[in-house]
């Protein structure tokens, strides 16, 4: 079989491993929503709300309904193949079994692409909340803010990325518990809010709803570099917001009854955060105008502060604080474990993919994952790196629209214990919308995108090619 063919068969995909190469199963469904809220709600409501309304005003809204629908139509794709292959990896891994190798690494560094520039994104987000507490205690500016602000690193970027990764390296339960309480931390936080600005509600804040249109061109700097503004160019950044239910389809090896927890994980969480942030972003732009909270970095707590709740807005951004790790947490476990699955595939280092024998988690994959988050959050910018990590996950939802339609037309009779509903509806769905929103991207963001893939074809290419496991199956 040539290496363009090579597929695994879902059976070996989850018929278990060697007790080295093993993950333990220590969750289960609460602990799935938990995950799945913790990485869904984070910098994307409580920052990128502010940007996504500058660039389309109060048509935001639509800009949310649309990222919301995309993302739940891949959501039950998700739910479909994570509980028809109970197996780490996530998209990687079902494109492994319906569409070959070189589409799975694709999709494999697609997610190494996503996952570690959303750790890197929030811990950015995470370091403009914590700025003055470390400048309290006596930081300079220089170590808070990256060389594009002026500074020479973000050093509070590069602390939490260092601290959840030693956090996750110590255990999974642990951390997953952990997780749980600083989940509830950041609804509370969201809650207040709604309640807060309800009685400010002004219906005129919605006109005029589109005032840049629906996806619009304008001219930026000296290259005549076309930017994009209006619904569409906020639903591609916004789409950053609703992601994170997929994290939950890295747990499944280590899921104590796959097939019921992770349904309820993935569709349970993905439910909830739609129906908090139509809720939020309606009643923020009901409480203030788009064009001027728009302007703020932490619009939730300047909306807040404008109403005069100034005292609660501080504690909106200290739960902001406390609890924006969670998204880090869950997007750096899903890393190491899709780092860890290639690694046991052959498509990277095998000696990477060990777990150690006593905390049962791939340490070494852990710290690798915290120290390139740190390095990148050290440096870049939020809005760069959030762009990017859209790109990846976009294509990872594509690919798994793509896996639910082949592996139906290849394998009817499969058990499928989660069906996705219309699925010859809703998958060709998910997939035009994730393009649909791919092409709304930043030209700048789609070459770097591009420019991150020739890397990883030519990795692909000098090693996983030949030492990936079913390589050496057919040689042997
Ligand atoms: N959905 C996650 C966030 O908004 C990535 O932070």
């Amino acid at each position: 079989m040539s290496f363009w063919t090579r597929r695994k068969a879902i059976d070996t995909i989850t018929a278990g491993h060697a007790d080295s190469h093993q993950l333990k199963k220590t969750l289960s469904w609460p602990h799935l929503v938990a995950l799945g809220v913790g990485a869904i709600v984070g910098t994307g409501i409580y920052t990128l709300t502010g940007v996504g309304a500058g660039l389309a005003g109060p048509g935001v809204i639509l800009s949310f309904l649309i990222a919301g629908a995309v993302c739940a139509c891949a959501a039950l794709c998700y739910a479909e193949l994570s509980t028809m292959i109970p197996a780490s990896g996530s998209a990687y891994t079902y494109s492994y079994a319906a569409m070959g190798e070189p589409v799975a690494w694709f999709v494999g560094w697609s997610l190494i692409l996503e996952y570690t520039l959303v750790c890197a994104a929030v811990a950015v987000g995470w370091s403009a909340h914590a700025h003055g507490l470390f400048k309290m205690i006596g930081f300079p500016d220089a170590l808070l803010a990256g060389p594009h602000q002026g500074g020479l690193i973000n050093l509070p970027a590069v602390f939490i990325s260092m601290a959840v990764a030693g956090l996750l390296a110590l255990g999974t339960r642990e951390s997953a518990t952990v997780n749980m309480v600083l989940v509830f931390v950041k609804i509370i936080a969201l809650v207040v809010f709604v309640v807060l600005c309800l009685p400010a509600f002004n219906i005129a804040h919605f006109t005029p709803f589109m005032p840049n249109g629906f996806q619009a061109h304008v001219p930026e700097g000296a290259a005549g570099d076309a930017a994009k503004i209006g619904v569409m160019a906020a639903a591609s950044l916004i789409f950053f917001a609703f992601y994170g239910f997929d994290a939950v389809s890295t747990a499944a090896e280590e899921t104590k009854n796959p097939k019921r927890d992770l349904t309820i994980g993935i569709v349970g969480s993905m439910a909830a955060c739609t129906a908090i942030y139509m809720i939020v972003a309606a009643v923020s732009i009901g409480a203030s105008r788009t064009e001027i909270f728009s302007k703020s970095e932490a619009p939730l707590v300047f909306i807040l502060e404008s109403l005069n709740h100034g005292k609660i807005a501080q504690l909106v951004a200290l739960a902001a604080v406390v609890a924006l790790p969670t998204v880090i947490l869950a997007f750096m476990y899903g890393q190491s474990r899709i780092f860890f699955v290639m690694a046991r595939d052959g498509l990277l280092p095998r000696a990477l993919s060990k777990v150690n024998a006593k905390t049962g988690t791939p340490v070494m994959m852990t710290l690798l994952t915290g120290v390139l988050s740190a390095v990148l959050s050290g440096l870049l910018s939020l809005k760069d790196i959030a762009e990017l990590a859209n790109a990846g996950t976009l294509w990872a939802f594509i690919a798994v629209g793509a896996s639910v339609i082949l592996l139906r037309l290849r394998e009817p009779n499969r058990p499928r214990v989660f069906s996705t509903p219309f699925w010859q509806v809703v998958a060709p769905a998910g997939i035009l919308g994730c393009l649909y929103l791919f092409v709304s991207l930043p030209a700048k963001t789609q070459l770097y995108f591009l420019y991150a893939h020739l890397i990883g074809a030519v990795i692909y290419l000098a090693y996983g090619m030949r030492k990936s496991v079913l390589a050496q199956q057919e040689r042997a």
